[in-house]
């Protein structure tokens, strides 16, 4: 993909629903007895992966129109083992987040994926599973996929997990196992992550109560009571993850402003906006109605001048997908930013540290990639170059924004991985350089 640099950028945004909604309501819908009606679903291939994880284990999902589906669960306890290995594609949150709502069944089910998901830690998943007598077994090297899970109809109640990592998906597979346990089901988390499986499961009819043991930022306990979700209708709310990308470039570009409406709002999921404000950015935030306990709003962001900052411990669970465009910010504002507390990212659909480092640098950026984050000093005058998205599409998606802010031509090979959760990408932000 050739972009070339951004004159200006202007306009509103209407981003697909979002995607960690999608998985989570497909996966609960699947849970339910009986038909389950979800509206403006993602668009996204991962969101794709989850419905066909559904449909090889004997769960209809009928597509009604654009981003309409119906989901025929059939009820906690009654899926059945697929004919052959489950394909999870790119999709980490179908393949972990998966593996806990097979684990409540009395089936055998094998996940595979890609080559990025292939090399992707799942032991985790494995030793979160295992306290409720689930079988979860990595077939490949060190912990790598395929999962082998073995499910049984009622799994150990009584336990309390503790993630191995601040993870919203091992959180969610944990709580998704757990509607079939024998008695409570307790996840503790380090800090706080995206809760979109404790709202839905909630609005669902469920008792899942969150405790907090150190303020709203600090560590805290999910219990579950296991129960079977009742059938639900929901209108996903637009992903402020896939927004972030124009919000991002919005607040970096000298003549920009972007309004992107009906994006969720998820306290778990607002890190961006956050550092925006702190790096000096106007971030206009109008709530709207929520939707099954989601808040969701518009958001406008302007140009602004941008100062350094520093992200780091429980604001990383908050932006974790957002610290590419993190990294892009930075190389445009004043003085060092530094990102740290986020090795996570090195295991993410590619080594994101690594990746933007290479990015950036390659257009002229001061970028020193770190163990846990980066390094980088601005402001920069970007310069268009050739860069590889690696196959990731949050990758090709934070390059994206870097050449908008380019002084001449950049070259993103492979940017068509951003189908993985946002296909609509570059129409859209071909219409906000063009507004
Ligand atoms: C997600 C959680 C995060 C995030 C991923 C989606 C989710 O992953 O990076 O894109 O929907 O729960 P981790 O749970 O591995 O942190």
């Amino acid at each position: 993909m050739r972009c070339e640099p951004a004159e200006r950028v202007r306009g509103r945004v209407q981003v697909p629903g979002d995607k960690s909604i999608s998985h989570r309501a497909l996966l609960v819908g699947g849970l339910a007895p009986g038909r389950t009606f979800l509206a403006n679903l993602g668009d996204a291939a991962d969101v794709a992966a989850t419905v066909a994880l559904l449909r090889a284990v004997g769960v209809e999902v009928v597509v009604r129109g654009p981003g309409e589906v119906s989901v025929f669960g059939r009820g906690r306890g009654r899926w059945s083992s697929p004919a052959g290995v489950i394909d999870c594609a790119n999709s980490g949150s179908t393949m972990r987040m998966g593996a806990g709502a097979l684990a409540g069944h009395p089936l055998q089910a094998v996940l595979d994926g890609d080559q990025s998901l292939r090399r992707r830690p799942m032991a985790r998943v494995a030793a979160a599973l295992e306290p409720l007598g689930a079988a979860v077994a990595c077939q490949g090297e060190d912990g790598r996929p395929p999962l082998r899970v073995t499910g049984l109809s009622r799994l150990r109640g009584g336990v309390e997990v503790s993630p191995e990592v601040p993870s919203a998906q091992l959180k969610t597979a944990v709580l998704l196992a757990g509607l079939a346990a024998d008695g409570p089901v307790t996840v503790r988390e380090a800090a706080p992550t995206r809760d979109h499986t404790e709202r839905l499961l909630r609005s669902v009819g469920l008792d899942c109560a969150t405790v907090l043991d150190g303020g709203p930022d600090g560590p805290r306990r999910i219990r579950l009571v296991p129960g079977e979700p009742e059938p639900f209708g929901l209108r996903i709310p637009g992903d402020l993850s896939s927004a972030a990308a124009f919000l991002a470039l919005a607040a970096a570009h000298p003549r920009a402003r972007v309004r992107c409406e009906a994006v969720g709002l998820n306290p778990g999921r607002v890190g961006l906006l956050e550092v925006l404000r702190s790096m000096g950015a106007a971030v206009e935030v109008e709530a709207a109605a929520a939707a099954s306990g989601e808040p969701a709003g518009t958001v406008t962001v302007g140009s602004a001048g941008l100062r350094a900052v520093t992200v780091g411990g429980s604001l990383v669970p908050r932006a974790i997908d957002e610290l590419p465009l993190v990294a892009v910010l930075a190389t445009q504002a004043e003085g060092t930013t530094v990102v740290r507390d986020a090795t996570e990212l090195r295991v993410k659909e590619t080594d994101r540290i690594a990746a933007m480092t290479e990015g950036l640098r390659a257009m002229g950026a001061t970028v020193e990639g770190t163990e846990d984050g980066w390094v980088i000093t601005g402001p920069t005058r970007l310069r268009g170059a050739l860069v590889g998205s690696l196959g990731d599409h949050r990758i090709a998606m934070a390059l994206a924004v870097a050449a908008c802010l380019a002084d001449g031509p950049t070259t993103i090979e492979g940017a068509d991985c951003v189908a993985v959760s946002f296909p609509g990408f570059f129409q859209t932000l071909g219409a906000l350089v063009q507004g």
